[in-house]
């Protein structure tokens, strides 16, 4: 069999990024070991390490990995040390806006799930977690309100949301091509009874349907989509949605999954290229314990192994050796708080789990 040989960009940063990052790499080297596949990671600073070490939150020599690798695996960036400098010198400012910039990042993925042995984690009634929850939320980042035209008078203010046919086909291609790996549904969310842009969005989203036939389509407005994640989750695959939208669900998604340690997310740019991190931050009041949960970190490998690298027996090898840790126990404190398990603890026993499956 021929072995694919992937490089990738290694960047921990700070707080527990590089607890967590080290366990990932654990759990690549296993991947490794059992597919076809070799990775050749290399580290370079970022935020506020980089800041310490290189003066500036994203080195030249930092990008320029960066631009040479296949894809990013990110760990999270800031802390207190750093939160006295200037907003575009602050660690999380300086380095994640302009990597998104500079690698057109527009697609944001952030699966979240209920497992079913954790259902407890979940805010919600047991009588709806108990039915479960695996959703995609796949949420445009470059374009929308966010970004348009706004201003401020004295007695006013004003922001503008203008979205381009080319814009929304795009990110609606990586919604059907998500849901074809998946439980092919795709839900498109939009306020369309009131906003132009979302009458946009309904057509062109409905036109790239036709290329997904085996795709069910359904459009839901955004205020009824929040109701109804939270009434039965389980109805939900995919769910597509604009910036402001997905920023908004895509917490809801977090917050009805329970912990943060166990939330990947994906920032694509369509052409394969893709930056992987969990969705929590640094997480300093945890820091240098040890105890940080690892699981979204590696979960994120697991997503750039599918959407960067193709790679989707690897990336469900992933995803089961996790779910097979998260039901014999295997966890940190965020999940299970008298647990004696440290983040080496989960990253051995998630690497041991995908060489035992070979
Ligand atoms: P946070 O996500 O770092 O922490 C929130 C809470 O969740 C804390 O109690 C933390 O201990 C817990 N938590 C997060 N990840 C965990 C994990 N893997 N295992 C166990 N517990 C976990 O958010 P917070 O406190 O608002 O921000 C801390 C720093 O992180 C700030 O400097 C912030 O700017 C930065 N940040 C960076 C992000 C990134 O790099 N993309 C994203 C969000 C925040
Ligand atoms: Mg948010």
């Amino acid at each position: 069999m021929k072995q694919s040989n992937y490089k990738v960009a290694i960047l921990s940063g700070d707080g527990i990024g590089p607890e967590v990052m080290a366990e990932a790499i654990k759990v690549l080297r296993a991947v490794e070991q059992r597919f076809a596949i070799k990775f050749t990671m290399q580290e370079a600073l970022i935020g506020g390490a980089a800041i310490d070490g290189a003066g500036q939150p994203l080195p030249p020599q930092t990008l320029s990995l960066c631009q040479q690798s296949d894809a990013i695996l990110f760990g999270s960036v800031g802390g207190p040390k750093w939160t006295g400098l200037a907003p575009d010198q602050q660690p999380e400012r300086g380095s994640l806006l302009p990597l998104r910039k500079t690698f057109d990042l527009f697609c944001n993925l952030r699966p979240g799930q209920i497992y079913p042995a954790f259902a407890e984690l979940s805010p919600l009634h047991p009588r709806v977690s108990s039915l479960g929850m695996d959703v995609l939320c796949v949420r445009e980042l470059t374009g929308g309100i966010y970004f348009g035209e706004k201003g401020r008078g004295d007695d006013s203010a004003f922001d503008t949301q203008t979205y381009s046919k080319a814009e929304i086909s795009r990110i609606a291609k990586v919604a059907f091509e998500a849901a074809m790996k998946r439980n092919r549904k795709v839900t498109s969310i939009d306020k369309a009874n009131v906003l132009q842009t979302s009458i946009l969005w309904r057509e062109v989203v409905t036109e790239i349907a036709k290329d997904y036939p085996e795709v069910e389509l359904e459009h839901m407005y955004i205020d009824n989509a929040a109701m109804q994640l939270i009434r039965s989750p389980q109805q939900f695959d995919v769910l597509l949605c604009d910036n402001l939208f997905g920023d908004i669900l895509s917490d809801e998604i977090a917050a009805i999954a329970g912990s943060l340690g166990l939330l990947p997310s994906a920032s694509l740019n369509g052409s394969g290229f893709g930056l992987y991190e969990p969705a929590g931050g640094s997480a300093p009041d945890i820091a240098g314990q040890g105890i940080a949960n690892p699981i979204a970190q590696i979960l994120s490998a697991a997503l750039m192994l599918r959407y960067s690298f193709g790679q989707e027996a690897a990336a469900v090898a992933i995803e089961q050796a996790v779910q097979q840790c998260l039901e014999q126990g295997i966890v940190t404190r965020d999940i299970q708080p008298d647990s004696r398990y440290g983040t080496a603890d989960v990253g051995d026993a998630v690497a041991a789990a995908i060489a035992a499956a070979a």
